[in-house]
C-alpha cells in the first residue's frame, strides 16, 4: 500500500511532466489527499485558483 508521501510525490512528478508545474497551489495538496483517501471533497475557490487541475490529478 503506497503511503501519503509517495502518492503526493507521484502526483507532483506527474503534474511536472504533464503541465510543467513543480509546486502545488494553496490547497491543491489537501484536495488531493482527501480524494486519494476516498473522501468526497466540496472545494470552493475562485476562478483560476486551481480546481480543474486538482481534478485532473485525482
Ligand atoms: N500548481 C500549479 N502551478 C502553476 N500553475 C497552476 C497550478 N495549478 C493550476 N495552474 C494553472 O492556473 C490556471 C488556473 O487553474 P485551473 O485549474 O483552471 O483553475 P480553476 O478551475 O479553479 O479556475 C491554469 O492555467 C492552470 O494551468
Ligand atoms: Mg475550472
Amino acid at each position: 500500500m503506497t503511503n501519503d508521501k509517495q502518492q503526493i510525490d507521484r502526483a507532483l512528478s506527474l503534474m511536472d511532466r504533464v503541465f510543467g508545474f513543480r509546486e502545488f497551489r494553496p490547497w491543491q495538496k489537501e484536495i488531493l489527499k482527501s480524494v486519494l483517501s476516498g473522501e468526497d471533497a466540496l472545494v470552493i475557490m475562485p476562478t483560476g485558483g486551481g480546481k480543474s487541475l486538482s481534478n485532473e490529478q485525482a
